[in-house]
């Protein structure tokens, strides 16, 4: 067993924390107030390589492994969940799920432009009466011949207003249940095709949230992922490997609102002393780390289930658990070692503790989690 990080490994981290310190860093207050974030910033992630990192080279992609993409996925996150959770959609959801289950012809017309951030690529499962209960599917993709028409609306998709691509679940089949679902290629631009309004959210303000709309959308056959039926387990699997990815989302907000508190209480003075020497404040410190370092461990042990090729269903969902319950509940700390400066958005530890709180809802909330671990423990 060997907890180091290789070389390469630390090179990354440290290429996508510089990025985030000096590109990131700076207008993310400003960002999360006006719920935008700059086209120019997902070209500078696409040109590092961050838009297509575990995708293989031959595709435009990077060629990195799952532990990379966390380390990066962490840094990011410390300073801005709204360009991780873009990071984490495009790589885990849309890019993975092209490259293991899309066809050649979709591999070459649209992962090689997503892995380079040429475009980018949304994920769209959840509707109004399907969030986690995700088989009762409404949206239909009704077979045609040579193409399928979809109707129905899809909620909650991120980078809903900003895709090129967006992969769309949709039943075929109502009387097969989940195994009449299929998962499509939708292109922006399709007629038919209609998004609505960005959300006003509590936190990731710079990630946009729309609805979209499927008026009569044909789709051509080619556009499907997959064989007939398969498009509830795309789903799945594909998220099994997007949880890795929030989950290191999570573990990064933790982490870098327990840096930033860690900083202020070896500054802010109270009694005559350096707020830390007061054990109330250093043991909070004490515990912020250990409950870290601990979701660090899961959610490298997920990513190197994936790099290894075992399952990494229950890993996965351990992470996600684990590591987003960490960053709400360390994120409140972090706020409290600030006091009255932890209130006000200058300090980011109230924007941490906002993004915080999606960690624990999207990608399968956290009871959904305990659902397929408890399932994964039974079945033993
Ligand atoms: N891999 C492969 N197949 C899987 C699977 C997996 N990980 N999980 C389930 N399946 C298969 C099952 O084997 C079953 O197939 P068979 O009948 O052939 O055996 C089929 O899928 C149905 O599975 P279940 O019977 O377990 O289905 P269920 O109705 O009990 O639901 C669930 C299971 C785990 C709760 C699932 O509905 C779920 O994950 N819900 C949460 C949805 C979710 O995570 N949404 C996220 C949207 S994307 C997003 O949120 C992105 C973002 O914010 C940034
Ligand atoms: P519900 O399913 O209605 O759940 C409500 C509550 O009931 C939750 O606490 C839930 O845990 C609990 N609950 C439900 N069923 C059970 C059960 N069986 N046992 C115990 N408790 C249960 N979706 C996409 O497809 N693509 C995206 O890109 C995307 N991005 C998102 C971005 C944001 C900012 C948000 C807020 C959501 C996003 N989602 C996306 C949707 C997200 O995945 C869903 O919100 C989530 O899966 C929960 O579904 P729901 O909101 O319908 O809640």
């Amino acid at each position: 067993m060997d907890f180091s990080l290789t070389e390469e490994h630390i090179m990354i981290r440290d290429a996508a924390r510089d990025f985030a310190q000096t590109e990131l860093l700076p207008g993310v207050i400003e960002r999360d107030n006006a719920q935008t974030f700059p086209d120019e910033l997902v070209r500078k992630m696409g040109a590092l390589g961050f838009m297509g990192i575990m995708v293989d080279p031959k595709y435009g992609g990077s060629g990195m492994d799952a532990i990379s993409y966390v380390l990066i996925m962490e840094e990011l996150s410390k300073i801005d969940a709204s360009a991780s959770v873009m990071v984490s959609v495009n790589n885990s959801l849309v890019c993975y799920g092209l490259e293991a289950y899309g066809s050649e012809a979709q591999k070459q017309k649209y992962l090689t432009k997503l892995a380079t951030g040429e475009s980018i690529g949304a994920f769209c499962l959840s509707e109004p009466e399907a969030g986690s209960d995700a088989t009762s599917q409404k949206t239909t993709a009704i077979d045609k011949g040579d193409h399928y028409v979809i109707n129905g609306t899809k909620n909650w998709i991120t980078n809903g207003g900003r895709s090129d691509v967006y992969l769309v679940i949709a039943q075929t089949d109502r009387d097969k249940g989940h195994k009449g679902i299929n998962a499509f290629i939708v292109e922006k631009g399709t007629p038919g095709f209609d998004i609505g309004p960005k959300e006003d959210k509590l936190g990731i303000r710079g990630s946009d949230t729309h609805t979209l709309q499927f008026n009569d959308v044909k789709v051509p056959k080619e556009n499907r992922i997959g064989e007939d039926g398969f498009g509830f387990k795309f789903a799945m699997k594909t998220l099994s490997g997007g949880r890795i990815g929030i989950a290191a989302q999570a573990l990064g907000i933790a982490a870098g609102a327990y840096e930033l508190a860690l900083k202020y209480s070896k500054e802010r003075k109270a009694f005559g002393t350096e707020i830390c020497n007061h054990q109330a404040i250093a043991f909070k410190l004490a515990d912020m780390y250990t409950e870290i370092e601990a979701a660090r461990m899961l959610v490298m042990k997920a990513a190197w289930d994936k790099d290894q090729g075992n399952n990494y269903d229950m890993s996965s969902a351990m992470a996600k658990l684990y590591a987003s319950k960490v960053a709400m509940e360390q994120t409140v700390e972090a706020v409290q070692i600030h006091g009255g400066n932890g209130f006000v958005k200058e300090y980011h530890v109230e924007r941490m503790m906002r993004d915080a709180k999606i960690t624990q809802i999207y990608e399968g909330t956290s009871e959904i989690q305990k659902i397929v671990i408890s399932r994964g423990v039974i079945k033993g």
